[in-house]
């Protein structure tokens, strides 16, 4: 804020306290010097409707001061005044960080000692049940927008409780998974194929995973599986790679989806899945445990 604005501020907020002390000076001096209480004032409407001149209840009266110096102590103590800080110096930021600094100090020695512990020996629970239900209220709080509240996902999110793992389903592979974060991409062939040629494809794609298709369009399709590399990701026999995130073909679990026309979506503009890094965010301790809680879902 510049000095103008602030200064703009301090006067209009020193005012206007000023002008309400001032307010209740005049109205006070004012009833001493004129008129006794119960006097009209002189206004009439209607007629006959005339207006009296009583004096303001006590009660609101002394509500007006309390506001008056409230108001006052307030803006020496806290923020209010232009860029003056307030004797206090209590800005919400502060507070913030001073609240989180507690959080730490309590919680961090916890998820210290949890992280120490291998994956499944925190996911058989048992003594380490604390751990569970702290990675669980984890898992809500951090997880559960993309991944659903019972963690079997969604169209484009995976169900981390099948035990199918687009990147691996090891307790570390898992952790890395969080930690690192994942971007899957699943380049779009758009232009490289088309027509009868992509149909053959995508019934080639559906019988892989046993689904009821025109045989003889899978057959001519399984050719330019070869050709246009799709080997290279998802493997010769289709069960995919985990190093690269590329799913299992052959099982009847789908991320996307296995209609014709959602497969061929899939082919023609690609799919760029993202798990976001935990890295900097929750950091290696909490992942550790909410890991462990993932682990344990389908570890069973
Ligand atoms: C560079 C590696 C790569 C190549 C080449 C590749 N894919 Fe993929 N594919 C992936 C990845 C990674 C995903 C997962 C995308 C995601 O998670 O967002 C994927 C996803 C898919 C899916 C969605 C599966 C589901 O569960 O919904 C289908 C279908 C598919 N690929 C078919 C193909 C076909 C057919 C080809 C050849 C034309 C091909 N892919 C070529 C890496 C590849
Ligand atoms: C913004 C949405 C989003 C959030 C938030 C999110 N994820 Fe994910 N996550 C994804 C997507 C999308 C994928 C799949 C990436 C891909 O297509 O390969 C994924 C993949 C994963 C995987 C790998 C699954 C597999 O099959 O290999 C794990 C494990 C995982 N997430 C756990 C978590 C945990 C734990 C959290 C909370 C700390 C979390 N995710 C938060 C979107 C999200």
């Amino acid at each position: 804020m510049s000095t103008f604005w602030s200064g703009w501020i301090i006067v209009l907020t020193v005012g206007n306290i000023l002008a309400c002390v001032w307010l209740v000076w005049w109205t006070m001096k004012k009833r001493k010097d004129e008129s006794a209480s119960g006097d009209v004032t002189g206004h009439t409407w209607d007629g006959d409707l005339q207006e009296y001149n009583n004096p303001l209840p006590r009660w609101w009266l002394w509500l007006f001061y309390i506001t008056l110096v409230f108001g006052v102590i307030y803006l020496a103590l806290y923020p209010g005044l232009g860029t003056f800080a307030g004797i206090t110096n209590w800005t919400s930021g502060g507070q913030y960080e001073g609240e989180m600094q507690v959080a730490a100090e309590t919680y961090d020695p916890i998820f210290e000692k949890y992280a120490a512990i291998n994956i499944e020996e925190l996911a058989k629970g048992g003594e380490h049940a604390e751990a569970l239900e702290m990675g669980k209220r984890m898992y809500l709080s951090y997880c559960s927008q993309c991944h659903g509240s019972s963690a079997t996902g969604a169209v484009g999110y995976p169900n981390l409780t099948d035990g199918d793992w687009l990147w691996g389903g090891e307790p570390a592979r898992i952790k890395e998974s969080i930690v690192q974060g994942r971007n899957a991409v699943m380049p779009p062939h758009a232009g490289r194929i088309e027509g009868e040629k992509l149909d053959n494809l995508v019934a080639y794609v559906q019988s892989m995973s046993g689904m009821s298709v025109d045989t003889a369009s899978a057959e001519a399709g399984k050719a330019d599986y070869t050709a246009l590399g799709c080997i290279g990701c998802h493997g010769v026999d289709g069960t995919g790679n985990t190093m690269l995130g590329a799913p299992n073909l052959t099982d009847d679990i789908w991320l996307y989806g296995n209609s014709a026309g959602v497969i061929k979506q899939t082919i023609l503009e690609g799919r760029n899945g993202q798990m976001p890094s935990q890295q900097e965010f929750l950091g290696e301790d909490k992942s550790h445990i909410i890991a462990a809680y993932i682990y344990s879902l389908s570890a069973k």
